[in-house]
Order: structure tokens, then C-alpha cells, then sequence
């Protein structure tokens, strides 16, 4: 066990990162669990806190968009097209990772993916580091990811250096993944800016789908994720007129109100609201000792595709 300090401060939490320590630091997606992204201990030790995969890659955070060229070798036009229309934002472009970032970071990639936060918090937070910051949602792995900063306190009080606490964080699912290192950009992992916002600015990005027999492009899909210790169902709006599940130790997370009375129900007034509340909404059934979560399914436009896309890891 180690003292976690829960701190309010940019500067005192930007100080821990400067001296080769963890610190959890609210964004606009999720909570991450920070580290200098040239201290190679450091991110020893942020695979250790969160019991992650080895060969799962970290995201690095910057500031200013002038701290790429301190990570990345090239930047080709496709990433710099979506640089410029979503940084800062919601966006991680994996790009060809420089010889000096260590390959801890990457997971022994030769890339690495890159993503400049909007949330004022982080923004200040990371210019009082002064250097990019790797950072992988700071939950333990496995679990749903933190978007408050008691759900980081329940799964890592103890066992990293620091807390930056903040507000809830606004979108609640993490940032779209976009691979930018081919011919043509492959959407990795979906998120707040969707498909059809990144083919606006590059027509030629498609969706990555997994081929057989083939390398796997984002190593974070090979691995179990967002599940809470509940069982995870999906229900159509259709379904949630006719269904008369057994109600007690289960719970419903959807837009619409069901027939049936849950142990605990939450009604979300639109689709952001949802994809806002379910990580939170993951971890208060597994509080409460709920066995199964029964959640609505929506449609699949702006963060629709997102949200299906962790509804349906969550239940697999
Ligand atoms: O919103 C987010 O992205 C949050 C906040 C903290 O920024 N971070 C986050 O990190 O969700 P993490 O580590 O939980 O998820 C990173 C995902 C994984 O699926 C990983 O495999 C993929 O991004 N990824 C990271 N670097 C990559 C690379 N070089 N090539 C392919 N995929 C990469
Ligand atoms: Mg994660």
C-alpha cells in the first residue's frame, strides 16, 4: 500500500508526474492514470497498478499541438487533417512513434497513438508537467473505466501516488482511436467523434475489422473490457414493452421507461446522457450487488455507435 494524495491542484498533482510518479487526472472522456511518457520505471509501474496486459499500448497526452513532433517521426496528411479539425478533443491518432519514446510505452510498438484533451483541468495539468504524459484509463483492468474520481479512488486508492480530482467527466466513453500510420486511416476503437465525422475530413477512413490469420492492428480489442461483475443483457425498446424479467437484484439503463419496477433504474433524457452515466451506472450495480443489468439498446448515429460498441463488449 502506498499514500494516495487526493488533491485539488494542478500544480501539486503536475509536481508527482515531474518527480517520476502516478497521478489520476480527470479529461473529457475518462479518468487517466498518468506518467512522464520518457520515464520508462514509471510506466513500469503504471502496467503494475492497474494489473494491465503488457502488450496493451498507452495513449500519450499533450498540451499543445507543437509536443507531437517530441513523439511522433511523420505525420502524414490524413493525421494532420484530423489534428487540425479535432485537437483538442475526443481523438487519439496513432502515428509512427520516435526512437527516444521508450518502447514501454508502446507495448513494443513501432507506433504510437496521440491525443491532445480539452477539458480545461487536464489542459492545465498537462502544460504544468511540461512533457507529453502516457496515459491509460485509470481503472484496474477489466473493470469499466473511471469517470468520476471516486471510481478511481474504489479501484486504486493505495496503490498509485495521486488523484487530480475534477468534475464527472463530460462525454463518459473513452476517445475515438484512429490509425493513421497506413494508406488510409482505419478507425480503431469509436468514440465521441464518429466514423462520419472522420470520413468528412478524410473520405478514404473505413472501420477496422479484425481478419483472420491477420496481426491485430489495436491490441486493447484482443482484451476484455468495460464489464461490470453484473451480466450485461441487451433490450430493444421493443422488447422493454413485453418483458417481465424477474426485477429483484437486477437493474436497467436505457432512454425509455420500462414496464417492470428494477432495483435500480436509470432513465437517461437522451443518447449523451447515457453513454454520460453508464460507466458510473456499471459500478453502482456491482456496488449494490446487482446480478444482472438490463440495458437499452439505441441507435447507432453520433455517439450511438460508441455506446453500442461498449454495450456489446459489456455483454459479450
Ligand atoms: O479517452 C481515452 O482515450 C482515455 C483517456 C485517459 O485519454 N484513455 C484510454 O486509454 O482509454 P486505454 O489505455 O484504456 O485505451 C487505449 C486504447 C487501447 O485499446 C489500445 O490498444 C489503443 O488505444 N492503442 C493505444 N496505442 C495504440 C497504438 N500504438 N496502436 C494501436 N492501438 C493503440
Ligand atoms: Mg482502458
Amino acid at each position: 500500500m502506498i499514500n494516495t494524495l487526493v488533491t485539488d491542484s494542478p500544480e501539486r498533482a503536475a509536481e508527482f508526474i515531474r518527480q517520476g510518479k502516478l497521478v489520476a487526472f480527470p479529461t473529457e472522456t475518462v479518468y487517466g492514470l498518468g506518467a512522464n511518457v520518457f520515464d520508462a520505471s514509471a510506466i513500469t509501474r503504471i502496467f503494475e497498478a492497474k494489473q494491465r496486459p503488457g502488450d496493451n499500448p498507452l495513449i500519450a497526452h499533450v498540451a499543445a499541438k507543437s509536443q507531437i513532433d517530441i513523439l511522433a517521426s511523420r505525420v502524414n496528411e490524413a493525421a494532420t487533417s484530423f489534428i487540425d479539425a479535432f485537437f483538442p478533443g475526443p481523438l487519439t491518432v496513432v502515428l509512427p512513434k520516435r526512437d527516444d519514446v521508450p518502447l514501454i510505452a508502446t507495448a513494443g510498438l513501432a507506433t504510437i497513438g496521440v491525443r491532445m484533451p480539452v477539458a480545461k483541468l487536464a489542459h492545465e495539468f498537462l502544460i504544468l508537467c511540461g512533457t507529453p504524459v502516457v496515459a491509460p484509463s485509470a481503472n484496474l483492468s477489466g473493470r469499466p473505466s473511471p469517470t468520476t474520481w471516486q471510481a478511481v479512488f474504489e479501484d486504486l486508492n493505495g496503490r498509485i501516488d495521486c488523484i487530480l480530482r475534477g468534475e464527472a467527466t463530460e462525454i463518459g466513453l473513452e476517445s475515438t482511436v484512429v490509425d493513421c500510420t497506413g494508406d488510409f486511416p482505419l478507425l480503431l476503437r469509436e468514440g465521441a467523434i464518429s466514423l462520419a465525422d472522420l470520413k468528412n475530413v478524410v473520405p478514404e477512413t473505413s472501420r477496422y475489422e479484425i481478419a483472420a490469420g491477420a496481426p491485430i492492428r489495436s491490441p486493447g480489442l484482443r482484451h476484455r473490457h468495460y464489464s461490470p461483475r453484473a451480466r450485461v443483457v441487451l433490450v430493444s425498446s421493443d422488447e422493454l414493452s413485453k418483458f417481465d424479467a424477474e426485477a429483484e437484484n437486477s437493474a436497467f439503463i436505457g432512454t425509455k421507461e420500462p414496464n417492470v419496477k428494477f432495483a435500480l433504474t436509470i432513465i437517461c433524457p437522451t443518447v449523451n446522457a447515457y453513454a454520460h452515466e453508464l460507466f458510473a451506472f456499471f459500478r453502482e450495480c456491482d456496488r449494490a450487488g446487482i446480478r444482472t443489468i438490463f440495458c437499452e439498446t439505441t441507435d447507432e448515429s453520433g455517439i450511438g455507435a460508441a455506446l453500442m460498441d461498449r454495450l456489446r463488449r459489456a455483454a459479450e
